[in-house]
């Protein structure tokens, strides 16, 4: 697939290498042309412009810190339309690394705002729990990537990436589960900065229980 991705940083650049990897085509885009060609370089992937970008891809993948996630999208043209169609995977934490607490409005997720900010764009909740590590070295068992989206067209392209990239899909619902994802993450964080392990905080499930 051709898949653009927004933002230049650790997670970006991970990712980019990781699809490369499995035979897709990246092209990247951020706020500095310097930055964008670093990590197009690391990655094997094209670097682009953040205004012309959509033009290439046809899934894109959201990438930059939460303050940053209304500039790169209005550069990249998604308030006039430029995504409208395409799956948008939102991986984003909109919260204060160390303390965990989302900087979100009661209720409203992250991805509510993206979705606003990208009329017609199918946005999908994924890969915002695992850090960038996960996919350049992937660990020996495959991972579970919970996500959520309303569209299941774009549902079923982000889960055949993941899958692409060592993880195992896992649907929660549409994107009123956004907020409970990102609750998560601030879960995960708060215990991780706390020298927990958050798997140690969870129960083991040793047999699937029945289907309600
Ligand atoms: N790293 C991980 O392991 C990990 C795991 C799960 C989820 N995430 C999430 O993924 C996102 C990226 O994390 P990261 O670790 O890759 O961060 P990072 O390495 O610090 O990179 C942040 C990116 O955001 C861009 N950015 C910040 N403000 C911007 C603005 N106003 N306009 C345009 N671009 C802006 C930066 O651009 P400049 O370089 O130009 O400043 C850079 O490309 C975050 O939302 C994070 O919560 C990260």
């Amino acid at each position: 697939m051709r898949i653009g991705i927004l933002g230049t940083g650790t997670l970006a650049t991970a990712l980019a290498t990781a699809w490369t990897r499995a035979g897709h085509d990246i092209s990247i885009a951020g706020r500095s042309p310097q930055r964008t060609d670093a990590a197009a370089n690391m990655s094997g992937a094209h670097a682009r412009q953040l205004p012309d970008i959509a033009d290439h891809v046809d899934v894109v993948l959201l990438c930059v810190h939460w303050e940053g996630i209304t500039d790169i999208l209005t550069a990249a043209g998604a308030p006039a339309g430029t995504l409208a169609g395409k799956p948008l995977i939102d991986p984003t934490n909109a919260v204060d690394h160390g303390i965990g607490v989302l900087r979100t409005d009661p209720g409203r997720a992250i991805a509510h705002h993206v979705a606003d900010l990208a009329p017609g764009a199918h946005v999908v909740k994924a890969l915002h729990l695992f850090p960038s590590t996960q996919w350049t070295t992937p660990a020996p068992t495959p991972v579970t990537v919970a996500m959520c989206g309303d569209d299941p067209e774009a549902v079923e392209i982000v889960g055949s990436l993941v899958r692409d990239i060592g993880g195992i899909p896992a649907v929660l619902g549409g994107l009123d589960r956004a907020r409970q994802l990102e609750e998560v993450a601030g879960f995960v964080i708060t215990l991780a900065f706390a020298a927990v392990d958050p798997q140690s905080a969870i129960p083991a499930v040793a047999q699937p229980l029945p289907q309600p």
